[in-house]
């Protein structure tokens, strides 16, 4: 019997039940049977959770783009491995090949390594959702250079201080990105963030736009005379299971962005079970997932994941309101879609659109659907499955993270009940457990605690890009021994998880992470802000927006309020990106704190939901007369 394939609930639980018992036999049996290696194991896992120390398939060698690309040209070299749609939909639709993917990719890495690209550099790949996005990705990791994808929304400060946090050599940008009816300055906003980094000694620059760019002599470059110049053949590096893949940065709740380190082999085992069983995929399906390749939804489900099944992928440059709201749904059926992932803001900002945007278009060919990156709340449940799967599709609320790396907790297409907002049941191999205040394990069903992970799962982020100690700090010292995910959850009456959303400072606006601390640095550093907090409250759309309370300096020369909330958030912009904007800005004049002189943000967080009812325990803050002044001036 296979594990890689769950056809039905008996086996569900036989699999799960048996990963728990064995997890080295189950995901050993996995590795073995599903891909090319070109030496085995010694371990399938060696582990201390309490130092946060993993390895799957210690000495084992691989290359994962051998395991996407090379493996499947005999059988489905002309077969289409992505599919292009570009955000002007009069701009005609690309079908790349493996055959031609092998090409690209070969030459690209070719490229790389001819400009002094080594094993173990680091390239930051700042681009569009184009062809050349997933190229870059896949030629480095042939080569065994660690990507390190930037989101091409993050502003210049924000995609230099993740250059330099690890030093990349190279950067890969294009001259400009096409973003519904606007066009953005990527390369004006390398040229910026590159002023402060000098360990970038080369950038390669794709065409997209046609803008005009500044070219820096000697160090910025075309990409396409280079990749015209190079052989489409390219020994791929041979990787030890425990070398870095890449680093994705996320945000955390205190200080600096954390560079999340994924490494090869578990990555690669995981996200290609994942991707298979949580999408029910078959041979000639369609996958589109419309998340960016800069998070990490793109990197396991738009490349690896559908590449290592040697799946159809669709890579979609544009947005789900451009030309019109039937975006989404007019490319389902242009390209036959046939599982359609994506994230509850976007759903719920269409569902409050005319029905006709959807309701007109063919969307018979969809078997699966799929949801993530937040809690999908009842009525969008609803709706995404009435018009979008026309009841027939399960939902899949998928529950994972960047540190994660691979979905976790989800229905299983045909096999798991679905519940709506219930992200149900584990994948197997993975042990979800719930915590209490004491630390205790919470068992048994009908229970509310702190999700956490008891037992290593393959794709697990391995630590923080240089800095272990915080790594440790964050993940696995609030419960020795496990892995803390940050989240809370309840478990129902059959043991269905439902994630309720971060237990810690940071919130999920639109379904990006933001650390509050960083954007508080960020308004800090504004020449009128003497002190400022942000907390999340509830947004119809966003899922979570962001409330900024915000005490000036006492000089009196920023009179113009209006004027300051628009400069703030400028600034925010600049310094993060505009997904972190402040959508409330409140001016105070003291901050709810406890003697230790630590925020309340609970107390905020009430007041921000409009919610002035039982605000707990007031008595150990140092200034309690300032919760009536910032409860009666809530903007
Ligand atoms: O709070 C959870 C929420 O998103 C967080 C992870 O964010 P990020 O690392 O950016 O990865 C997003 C894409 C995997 C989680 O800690 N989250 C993610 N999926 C769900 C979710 N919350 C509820 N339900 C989900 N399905």
């Amino acid at each position: 019997m296979s594990y890689y394939k769950i056809n039905n609930l008996e086996q569900y639980f036989k699999h799960y039940n048996k990963s728990i018992r064995e997890p080295r036999k189950f995901w050993g049996k996995i590795a073995e049977e599903n891909f090319v290696w070109y030496q085995g194991w010694d371990k399938v896992l060696d582990f201390d959770m309490g130092e946060a120390q993993v390895k799957w398939f210690t000495d084992a060698k691989v290359n994962i783009v051998k395991n996407c690309i090379d493996r499947h040209l005999a059988k489905r070299g002309d077969k289409t491995a992505i599919i292009f749609e570009p955000n002007n939909p009069e701009e005609a639709a690309q079908h790349i090949s493996y055959n031609d993917l092998y090409d690209r990719v070969s030459k690209m890495a070719n490229v790389l390594r001819e400009q002094g690209i080594k094993k173990g550099d680091r390239v930051c790949i700042y681009l569009p959702m184009i062809p050349e996005l997933a190229v870059s990705v896949l030629a480095c990791a042939r080569i065994g250079a660690i990507h390190s994808v930037v989101f091409a929304g993050f502003s210049a400060s924000a995609v230099a201080s993740r250059i330099i946090d690890c030093e990349c050599k190279m950067v890969i940008t294009s001259d400009g990105a096409f973003r519904g009816n606007k066009s953005i300055d990527l390369k004006g906003i390398i040229d910026e963030a590159l002023e402060k980094c000098p360990s970038v000694t080369k950038v390669l620059v794709a065409k997209r736009t046609n803008t005009a760019v500044n070219m820096k002599e000697g160090r910025d470059q075309w990409l396409q005379p280079l990749v015209d110049a190079a052989v489409p053949n390219c020994v791929a590096e041979i990787m030890d299971a425990e070398d870095p893949l890449f680093i994705l940065y996320t945000s955390g709740s205190t200080g600096k962005p954390k560079g999340m380190l994924h490494t090869t082999a578990g990555y690669m085992v995981q996200t290609a079970y994942s991707f298979k069983n949580i999408f029910n995929y078959e041979e000639n399906d369609i996958f589109w997932c419309t998340a960016d390749i800069g998070w990490i939804t793109g990197h396991s489900y738009i490349l690896y994941g559908p590449l290592l099944n040697g799946a159809t992928t669709v890579i979609f440059e544009g947005i789900p309101s451009y030309p019109d709201f039937g975006r989404f749904w007019e490319v389902i059926d242009k390209h036959k879609v046939t599982q359609f992932y994506t994230a509850p803001t976007a759903i719920r900002s269409l569902a409050k659109e005319n029905d006709e945007w959807v309701d007109k278009y063919d969307l018979s060919t969809l078997k699966v659907i799929g949801s993530v990156g937040e809690p999908i709340n009842e009525e969008a449940w609803h709706w995404y499955n009435d018009h979008v799967g026309k009841k027939k599709c399960p939902v899949v609320d998928t529950w994972w993270q960047t540190e994660t790396g691979s979905i976790m907790i989800s229905p299983i297409p045909f096999v798991t009940p679905t519940k709506p907002t219930y992200a149900t049941l584990p994948l197997p191999g993975i042990q979800p457990v719930l915590m209490d205040e004491k630390r205790n394990e919470i068992e048994g069903n009908q229970v509310v605690g702190s999700l956490c992970i008891k037992f290593p799962w393959p794709s697990m982020a391995r630590t923080i890009w240089g800095d272990h100690e915080r790594y440790k700090e964050t993940y696995f010292s609030a419960f020795p021994g496990k892995y803390f995910t940050g989240d809370g959850a309840l478990r129902d009456e059959v043991g269905y998880y439902r994630i309720t959303g971060r237990v810690d400072d940071v919130v999920i606006v639109s379904g990006h992470n933001l650390g509050t601390a960083p954007i508080e640095d960020a308004i800090n550093e504004h020449p009128a802000v003497a002190e400022s907090a942000i907390v999340g409250f509830p947004h119809d759309i966003k899922g979570n927006a962001l409330y900024g309370f915000i005490i000036l300096k006492e000089t009196g020369e920023y009179r113009d309020r209006d004027n300051l909330t628009r400069e703030i958030n400028e600034h925010i912009s600049s310094h993060i990106g505009p997904i972190a904007k402040l959508d409330k800005i409140q001016f105070v004049s003291g901050l709810p704190k406890t003697r230790s002189g630590k925020i309340m943000r609970r107390i905020l967080r009430k007041i921000a939901e409009g919610d002035f009812s039982n605000f707990g325990d007031t008595t150990t803050l140092l200034n309690p007369e300032i919760v009536d002044e910032i409860k009666s001036n809530r903007v």
